[in-house]
């Protein structure tokens, strides 16, 4: 393709976008007065894998979503789930930056489809309302992969989500940075703070690719429960920086996996509202005793988050406190990101 097809192509693409965005902005509707962010039919649970959980109840997750990569072959299409991601708003999802790794950003918004209000992946696949082109994809500037220090990423859907419903909602972002302070819902010897973490990715420590499923790990999105580290203790296990945080448990035995990455961990601050704390980012295996999972601090990320996409989130008000943190040691080999990778495509 000569230059100037490919500046008219990028052209129609772009006067594309802006049509289906504009329709998107429609006045007010009926639907608009549901609640606007982490209001879920069923909230989530403990459950009974992920590492650990169980299925998800029905319309307990609904602003849970997968990044699919779908590609052409001679043999058929094939549909893969490598990361998972968040809903945030009507066109907005939020990811790990290392989600966007081996891939051209062309090639990602090209090959990756966000699979939204979805729990079944088979299902899903083959349900164009429930699949989204992306048109945007923004990677935190200081990523770095090594560290997974601002593990994080807003993608743009093609077109906004229509109505939110019972299974499409997104969590509400947050107030307060979850490890501070006092919080009402508290677990364990430890009185930490209960969360819970849902996706589509490995059910134990290297469990390799299922072949004929679309899932890392399952198709039928799966559930557990965490608790929140205080940082001082994250640091103790974990060379942590500022944008992350450690959830899990001291005995192991319940975590994020492979094939999670990129998805929610929420709580319920208060009155049954869910937002979303934490980005699935790292861990060194899967559910060890003594090795929570790393999750990036979605609050230290908020200001970013609104700067990149142009919206106000403070759907929800409270304090916004958070504590010291320590510098990365760059001798602990551990920073193994949960997700399988994308598939780069031979053209
Ligand atoms: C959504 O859930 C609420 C609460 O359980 C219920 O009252 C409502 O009928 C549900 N809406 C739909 C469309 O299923
Ligand atoms: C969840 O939804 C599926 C299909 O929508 C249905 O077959 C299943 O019975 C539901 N499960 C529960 C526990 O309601
Ligand atoms: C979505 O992306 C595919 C390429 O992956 C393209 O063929 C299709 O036309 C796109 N759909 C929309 C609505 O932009
Ligand atoms: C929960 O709702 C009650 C009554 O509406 C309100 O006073 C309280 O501040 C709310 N709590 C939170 C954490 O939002």
């Amino acid at each position: 393709m000569d230059l100037k097809a490919f500046a008219v192509l990028g052209c129609a693409i772009f006067i594309f976008i802006t049509i289906t965005s504009t329709a998107g902005n429609e006045p007010a509707t009926p639907t608009d007065s549901a609640p606007k962010c982490g209001k879920p039919q069923t909230p989530p649970s403990k459950g009974f894998r992920i590492v650990g959980g169980g299925a998800a109840q029905n319309n307990s997750w609904p602003w849970v979503c997968a990044l699919v990569q779908e590609i052409k072959k001679p043999d058929g299409m094939t549909y893969r789930q490598f990361c998972d991601c968040t809903l945030i708003d009507k066109e907005w999802v939020v990811t790990a930056a290392h989600c966007l790794e081996g891939l051209t950003p062309a090639q990602f918004n090209y090959y990756v489809k966000v699979y939204v209000g979805v729990e079944d992946l088979t299902k899903a696949m083959h349900n164009s309302a429930k699949k989204y082109n992306i048109s945007q994809t923004i990677k935190h500037e200081g990523f770095v992969m090594k560290t997974k220090h601002n593990d994080i990423a807003v993608i743009k859907l093609h077109k906004a989500v229509e109505k939110f419903d019972n299974d499409t909602m997104p969590a509400c972002l947050p107030t307060r940075y979850v490890g501070a302070g006092d919080y009402v819902q508290t677990s364990g010897p430890y009185n930490r703070k209960l969360c819970y973490v849902g996706g589509w990715g490995h059910t134990y420590e290297g469990e390799s690719g299922k072949k004929g499923f679309v899932g890392s790990g399952s198709d039928k999105l799966k559930q557990t429960s965490a608790e929140i580290f205080a940082q001082v203790d994250c640091k103790r296990k974990l060379p942590v920086t500022e944008s992350m945080f450690c959830a899990g448990y001291e005995q192991g035995g319940r975590d994020t996996c492979q094939g999670d990455s990129g998805g929610p961990l929420v709580c319920d601050d208060g009155n049954g509202t869910w937002v979303l704390h934490g980005i699935v980012s790292w861990g060194p295996g899967c559910a060890r005793a003594g090795s929570p999972g790393v999750y990036t601090n979605v609050f230290h990320m908020k200001e970013w988050i609104k700067s990149k996409t142009g919206k106000d989130f403070d759907h929800v008000s409270g304090s916004s406190d958070t504590d010291a943190i320590a510098a990365v040691t760059e001798t602990t080999p551990l920073y193994e990101g949960r997700f399988d990778g994308a598939e780069v495509p031979i053209v």
